[in-house]
């Protein structure tokens, strides 16, 4: 796993930004997993940024996002099908039928579980997955107890979970309780996955994903199971981090190769 903290959250969000657009220039058609909530916002941000001003095409991208609350229609002011067409592909030049998120609306749950993993099979399988992290170490909405080896499927979130998002919505009683997500294997079986994480308030939550055990308990803790991971985290959130020192010294041999290979 590559642990790399850098100073704030537009660093973050640059750096998150730039590996992806790496992945985009390396293969046209990548198949992006892509995340809701705050943390992500910046990454798209940069992402629309680099469109405009570089030409990053997305024309030929297809994605795959993690999560959808169960029960919230597409154009609900609070679906992530609506946090992603304004802040990414509204803004880019994505194909709609390229992108995909998981149906809030759908009559038959477990059938749709079942369609979301075979199209990200037929799609040739997630070559980035991005994630954030929940306060209590959730990826996805895989809250504690999920199993490791789950699939897309509905979800009830924890009470932690839903009073963090009601900041998003006008009243509690609003803030949906369930969820359609990629399960933990989901996520897992894409090819690399990139965590980003910022502020004091994640701190907790990744101290126990990078270097606490293996654990249900703390789903995020399954990518030490993942031969390709990295985690961009900031300052203050890689503030528990008891190998904080050796992860920057990594990262700091690993530009000095790169650049004396370009010399
Ligand atoms: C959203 C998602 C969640 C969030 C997590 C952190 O698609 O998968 O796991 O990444 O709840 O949310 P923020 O970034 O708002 O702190």
């Amino acid at each position: 796993m590559r642990v790399v903290i850098v100073r704030n959250y537009d660093d973050v969000s640059r750096k998150a930004a730039s590996i992806i657009a790496g992945e985009i220039t390396s293969k046209p058609n990548a198949v992006l997993g892509l995340a809701t909530g705050s943390t992500p916002l910046g990454t798209y941000k940069e992402l629309v940024r680099m469109h405009r001003q570089e030409g990053l095409d997305f024309s030929r991208v297809r994605t795959f996002n993690l999560d959808e609350y169960y029960g919230l229609a597409p154009d609900h002011s609070q679906s992530y099908h609506r946090f992603m067409e304004e802040n990414l592909f509204g803004r880019v030049n994505i194909k709609k039928g390229n992108v995909h998120i998981p149906d809030g609306l759908t009559k038959d749950v477990t059938a749709f579980c079942r369609q979301y993993e075979e199209m990200i099979r037929q799609s040739g399988g997630i070559d980035i997955q991005l994630l954030g992290i929940g306060r209590d170490g959730h990826l996805g909405f895989n809250e504690p107890g999920s199993s490791l080896g789950s699939r897309t499927r509905l979800k009830t979130l924890t009470e932690e979970t839903v009073k963090d998002n009601a900041r998003f919505f006008s009243k509690a009683s609003e803030v949906p309780r369930l969820a359609i997500t990629m399960g933990v294997g989901t996520i897992l079986d894409a090819r690399k996955l990139l965590l980003i994480a910022s502020g004091g308030v994640k701190a907790e939550a990744v101290k126990a994903s990078i270097e606490g055990p293996v654990t249900s308990q703390v789903t995020a803790s399954a990518l030490q199971l993942h031969p390709h991971v990295i985690c961009v985290v900031d300052e203050p959130a890689s503030r528990l981090l008891l190998k904080k020192d050796y992860y920057k010294y990594v990262e700091k041999i690993a530009e000095t190769v790169e650049a004396e290979a370009r010399i």
